[in-house]
């Protein structure tokens, strides 16, 4: 069994609609996802009715992907570009990622440590597929995440650049769970928008939903190839 997980960028997708509905209890709450036999599921991170990304229960839904068995993880995650050499409609496979402010953990109650490193031979192989759909790809790149729901200010973005490459509101959260769940994780990044203040002009929601869709057939075509090798 293999999971993809999506958020904005896959909110419109026709892609799973065949695959019924499954329910997962967990000790953080019911998760629903769309589940393909036992070889794929589906899972909007945002839920239904969709939440903001700082109520995401990142809990319940790494959980549940654990106890459906999951073997590994893509997923896929909505960023803004700190380089100007990073553009929007570029595809960004993460090798590491900061969100010192907010660490998600499943250790609350006993003392274990775990040291985050992401998953490198799987994002290598997620780049190789995303290459044999784009030649705007990276390998590596460090996803800072903040909390959202507001975006960030110039000044924010000013500090951050000097630190990432590029901002979303999700993927530390999940590959750190996932880590601890020792589920094998990688992120396809895919590049909505300069942040704000990257450049002059203002950044507004209406530009990101705007590249949403544009990279969105791409991440379809990245994803059917991606369950074809995976859930076959
Ligand atoms: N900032 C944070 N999250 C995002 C952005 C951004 O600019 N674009 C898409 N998700």
């Amino acid at each position: 069994m293999i999971a993809i997980i999506g958020g904005t960028s896959l909110l419109d997708t026709a892609s799973f609609t065949g695959w019924p509905d499954a329910t997962v209890s967990t000790g953080f709450g019911p998760v629903v996802m769309k589940r393909s036999g036992d070889n794929a599921v589906f899972l909007q991170r945002h839920g239904n009715p969709c939440v903001p990304p700082h109520r995401i229960n990142h809990k319940a839904n790494m959980s549940a992907l654990k106890e459906l068995g999951v073997r590994k993880i893509l997923a896929i995650n909505s960023v803004g570009s700190l380089k100007t050499a990073i553009r929007p409609g570029t595809l960004v496979v993460p090798d590491d990622f900061i969100c010192p402010w907010h660490i998600e953990t499943f250790f609350d109650e006993e003392a274990r440590y775990m040291v985050p490193v992401m998953d490198e031979a799987f994002a290598k192989d997620v780049f190789g597929i995303c290459r044999m759909h784009t030649r705007s790809v990276r390998l590596g790149g460090t996803y800072v995440q903040t909390t959202g729901p507001r975006l960030e200010t110039r000044a924010e973005i000013r500090m951050l650049k000097r630190f990432g490459d590029i901002v979303g509101m999700t993927l530390a959260s999940e590959a750190a769970l996932a880590l601890e769940l020792e589920l094998p994780y990688a992120s396809v990044c895919s590049v909505d928008n300069y942040c704000h203040g990257i450049r002059e002009i203002p950044l507004t929601m209406d530009e990101i939903f705007a590249n949403v869709a544009k990279n969105a057939r791409m991440i379809e075509r990245i994803l059917t190839t991606f369950l074809n090798r995976n859930a076959a």
